[in-house]
């Protein structure tokens, strides 16, 4: 089972794009049974699959709706309120996945409150059992029987969530714009991925798919930023030879109302499809080489 994680502590950079583009191209194109998980308390990857509810307890953040499988008056339901979230891994409970309306493709959802909490801890022995549980949770029998692809989506940040994803993941993306501040997220992450590598077994190491260039845009910044990158001796070996353009399609079918609601359901000739098939066929072909 591969863990593939899009990370940049930069926001905006197409973290969630590039992971609801992963996930259904492993689901509908590679027919690969995918959980998406939403690891970000803003909860943007959840939301385009769940109805998510603003959550009374605190109004400014989402919760999940209730599961399609809770029956009040089932005995075994007594003793939950009906929701599941990824969080729950935090909160010693089951982690129960949503059915998406794209076959084979399952979504752990985020959880605002309770993904905040977990990622403000800072007494280290709890940050410790923060930074275990995502590994723990993906490696357990169920988790490993039922699902071929994991995909995360992570916060813009550094903190206790996003490194109990790189200690979780077996394979990781940065996507970035190539734009001054997203490129200074890259180091961030590329400084993560190297501490990791140094602390892991060698029989699970956490591979480093590259640098996806994302919204890029055939202007003078975006080239002369890409050639930076891609001549740096440090850096250059990790860019990637694909890229997503600028296409407000792919903002498009984030809408709920979208018709199609992927762009893998586009014509055959599409450009913004084309250019989805290409760049997750590639990332594909290195992760399950
Ligand atoms: N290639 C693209 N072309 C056009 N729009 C894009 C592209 N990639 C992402 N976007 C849009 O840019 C915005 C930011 O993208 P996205 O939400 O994926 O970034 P993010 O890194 O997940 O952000 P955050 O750090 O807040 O989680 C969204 O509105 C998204 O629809
Ligand atoms: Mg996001």
């Amino acid at each position: 089972m591969k863990i593939i994680a899009f990370v940049n502590n930069k926001g905006g950079v197409g973290k969630t794009t590039c992971s609801k583009l992963m996930a259904e191209f492993l689901s509908k194109k590679k027919k690969l049974r995918t959980l998406c998980i939403d690891f970000d308390p803003q909860c943007n990857f959840s939301h385009q699959y769940l109805h998510m509810e603003i959550d009374p307890a605190a109004p400014e953040g989402l919760m999940p709706p209730i599961h399609p499988d809770y029956n009040p008056n089932d005995e075994e339901d007594q003793n939950w309120d009906g929701r599941s979230s990824i969080a729950e891994i935090f909160y010693g409970q089951g982690v129960i996945p949503y059915p998406t309306y794209v076959e084979c493709l399952d979504i752990a959802p985020g959880h605002a409150e309770k993904l905040l909490t977990a990622e403000s801890v800072r007494r280290s022995e709890v940050v410790d059992k923060v930074h275990k549980q995502l590994a723990f949770f993906l490696n357990s029998s169920d988790v490993q029987a039922a699902y071929d692809a994991i995909v995360i989506d992570t916060a813009p940040s550094k903190g206790p969530l996003t490194i109990s994803v790189i200690k979780a993941a077996t394979h990781i993306i940065i996507p970035s714009v190539m734009e001054e501040q997203p490129v200074q997220g890259i180091y961030g992450m590329l400084q993560l991925w190297m501490q990791e590598s140094l602390t892991r077994e060698k029989s699970r190491p956490l591979q480093l798919i590259g640098i996806l260039p994302n919204m890029f845009k055939q202007t003078r910044l975006h080239k002369d930023i890409l050639k930076s990158l891609q001549d740096s001796p440090a850096i250059g070996k990790y860019v990637l030879p694909v890229k997503f353009s600028q296409r407000i399609v792919f903002a498009e079918v984030d809408a709920a109302d979208s018709n199609p609601r992927s762009i893998f359901d586009f014509p055959e000739q599409h450009v913004a499809k084309a250019e989805a098939e290409e760049v997750c066929s590639h990332l594909s072909e290195r992760i399950f080489a």
